[in-house]
Order: C-alpha cells, then structure tokens, then sequence
C-alpha cells in the first residue's frame, strides 16, 4: 500500500486556471518546479494595484504616487519578513538568474582574479555555473566542482577538502536541487565556508516555495529566490545579502532611482537596496510576490513542507509500480524537496512526457537547465514531476497511469 498522503492543504480551488479542461480533462499539473500556479489572490492584487494604484515610485509627491510607494515599499518588508530578511538587504531582481548574476559581476569583478577559485557543485542549474563559469573565465580565476554523489548527495569531508585549498573566494550551491530534488544541508555548509575565509552564495529558487526558509538559521552570505516559482508574478525575484558587502559592492546596473546624486563628470550611489535597483522596477510585480508570501504564510510553511514532502513519499512509491522506471537522486522523501526526475527504459524522457501529456498530466522533460548533471548521471534527458501545493494524491495517480498505459503503446 502506497503511504497515505498527511497532509490537510486542499487548495486547488483558490487557483482558477485548474478551472480550465483540455480536450474535455482537467488539468493535472506538475511542473511546477518550473513556474508556479497562481491563486486568486494573487492575480486580484496585481490587477487592483495596475487598476487604482498604478503611479511610479520613488519620484512623485502626489496622492497616487505615494500609494505606489507604499505597496511597492510594503511588499518589500512583507518578502523579507517571509525569509527572516531585513527589507534594507533585500533587494528585488528580474529572478534568481539576475540575483547571481549581479553577485558574480558586482562582488566577482572587484574580488577574484588570478590564483582565486570559485566552488560551486556539480548539481547546480545554469543559472548558478553560467555566471561563475564566465567570471573565472575572464579574471583568469579557477572553477572547481563539489561531486555529486550516486545518492545524489554533496559531501562535506569534500567541501573541506576543497576549503583546505586556501584559494576559495566563494561557494556558489543550490538549497534545493532541481534535478535531484536534494535538499542540501545549507547551515552545515556556510558554517565551514565561513570558517575557511569565503563567502557563500545560494541559489534558494526551489526551496523558497515549498519549505520554511530562515536566513539567520542558514547563514549565507548571498541567498537568491525567484518569485514565479513561490506562487508570484515572472519578471520578479529576490537577491538577500549580507549588509556590509552590499555597502561595499559596486552596483550592478547603473541609470535612475539607484542614485543619490549626479554630476557631469561623478556619480554617488543610493542607500540600500536602492542602489541595486536601476531603473523603473516590477511594481506590480512586487505586489503579486508580497500577496504570494501571505498566502503561502496563511498556509504556513511548515504545511507546506508536511504537504510536499507526503506528496513526493507517495510520488516515489508509486513511480517504483512502473517497470523499468529509474528515479535520480536521494531515495527518501525526508531528504528531497518535491519533485521526482525519473527516466523508463526504452522511451525517451520528451516521449515520457508526451504520453503524460496524452493523459492530461504536464510534467517537464529534458536537461532541466543543468547540463553537466546530466552528463554525471549518464543521461541525455530526464523526465521530472514537481509538486505545488495545489496537488494531491489523484495527480499522482494519473502520472501513473498515463506511465502503465504509455509502456503498452511502446509495446513495453
Ligand atoms: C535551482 C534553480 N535555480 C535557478 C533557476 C532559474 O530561475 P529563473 O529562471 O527564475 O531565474 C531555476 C529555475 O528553473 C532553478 O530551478
């Protein structure tokens, strides 16, 4: 007997494009590793902000533009409070791709060069090795890996084996892997980057929307998340830093709002997190987030975890049901965040989620923006599951029927 889902959240309702029917079925949805479901709430708070709310910010005096102040302002305490951030250090970015890269340019221009290496690990989305990989590249500066291992793991004898070195400037590590779903174990590992001298930068895009995050408890220098993935808008997401290396951090973009003054020939920066922050930013956007935080605080983040934890225990052991189907990475729920890559023998993961697909069911195939990973594993492709809250037991169920009867179309 599969386990039993433990989890109380039915939520689907409080989403209205589960309202939708494809060819007449419902929609099953499970790629949100990929970007998020919306609720209600959401979609109304940014439509109600662009209706009676809508000015710029940080520039005008009159009645409308000060509301846009303070919804844009408020959403900011909101998302920091929801990660036990502090507004000042919070700053708001296109997404986690933008949050990295403005690390690696600002902080990674100015503090490695030659003889220095940056760590990152084998597991790590493009998002957090393109930025590094181009960075050593052009401060003619080393770029090590961190080994996965056949459990899907990182080890931290090898994280100090590498810190030994005495030339890691900075740690750049996923909370959550998007491939394995590995929930890496981030205190443990600051604490030894912080011991051997460097900084520590996280990339939390899939941690944030499915666990209790607290800054303070983690101690990273850098923590990244991306808002589309944890229930808000796309075009938004978050970078939290350390206070005094933002102070000191050059910015990464240049023109309006992040100025304090200008002159022909000198500039002076703006406090934080303005500084950080050229240009019009995502307003709306930052409002949809800070009602995405207040719905899943409403949940409650430690649900949220009992929910996709339950759903990716149950996930595991009906995918084992399908002959020929391999999971990667850990094998218990416990040590995964909620989402499964599998492949099947004898079908290629895109025909994998194409027979999903045939039964109503959207699941994502392919290298999952983490092309080396795959080469470590031995695959081209991966099929992967990802939960939301919104799931439950029944989607799972479907997955794996649309699997069974996808192996009799192959002949399997
Ligand atoms: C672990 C991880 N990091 C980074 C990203 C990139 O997110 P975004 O495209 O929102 O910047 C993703 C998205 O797939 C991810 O799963």
């Amino acid at each position: 007997m599969p386990p039993v889902v433990e989890s109380s959240l039915a939520v689907k309702a409080d989403f209205p494009i589960f309202a939708r029917r494809f060819g007449g079925r419902e929609l099953i949805y499970l790629d949100s590793g990929a970007t998020s479901q919306k609720p209600q709430a959401v979609i109304d708070a940014q439509a109600e902000h662009l209706r009676s709310h809508n000015a710029n910010v940080h520039r005008g005096v009159y009645a409308l533009a000060q509301e846009a102040d303070a919804a844009y302002d408020g959403a900011r305490r909101k998302v920091a409070a929801f990660v036990g951030g502090r507004p000042q250090t919070t700053i708001f970015t296109k997404n986690v791709t933008e949050a990295i890269n403005l690390v690696a340019y600002s902080w990674g221009r100015a503090n490695v060069g030659p003889g220095d290496a940056v760590l990152i690990t084998q597991m790590e989305h493009h998002a957090n090795l393109v930025p590094w990989q181009v960075l050593c590249r052009e401060r003619s500066a080393e770029l090590r890996y961190l080994e996965v291992d056949e459990r899907g793991e990182l080890s931290l004898e090898a994280l100090e084996r590498e810190l030994a070195r005495g030339d890691v400037k900075l740690v750049a590590f996923a909370h959550v892997s998007n491939v394995l779903g590995t929930i890496n174990p981030v205190a443990e590992m600051t604490a030894r980057i912080r011991a051997a001298g460097a900084l520590s930068l996280v990339d939390g895009a899939q941690a944030v929307p499915q666990m209790p995050v607290d800054l303070q408890a983690l101690g990273a220098d850098f923590y990244g998340w991306t808002g589309h993935k944890a229930l808000g808008p796309t075009g938004i997401g978050v970078l939290h830093g350390r206070e005094e290396l933002l102070e000191r951090m050059e910015p990464f973009l240049t023109g309006g709002d992040m100025i304090a003054s200008v002159d022909l020939q000198s500039v002076s920066w703006n406090e934080l997190p303005y500084k950080f922050e050229a240009g019009t930013p995502p307003i709306a956007e930052a409002v949809g987030l800070g009602v995405a935080v207040d719905y899943l605080s409403a949940l409650g983040m430690e649900q949220v975890r009992t929910h996709e934890r339950s759903l990716t225990a149950y996930m595991l052991e009906r995918l084992g049901e399908v002959p020929g189907l391999r999971v990667v990475g850990p094998p218990e729920a416990e040590r995964r965040g909620g989402l499964v890559s599998f492949t099947v023998e004898g079908i290629h993961p895109h025909d994998v989620a194409e027979l999903a697909n045939r039964g109503g069911v959207c699941i994502r195939a392919g290298h999952h923006c983490a092309q080396p990973l795959m080469r470590c594993l031995g695959v081209g492709a991966t099929a992967r599951a990802s939960v939301g809250v919104y799931n439950d037991a029944a989607d799972i169920d479907a997955l794996v029927d649309a699997l069974q009867a996808g192996r009799e179309v192959f002949g399997l």
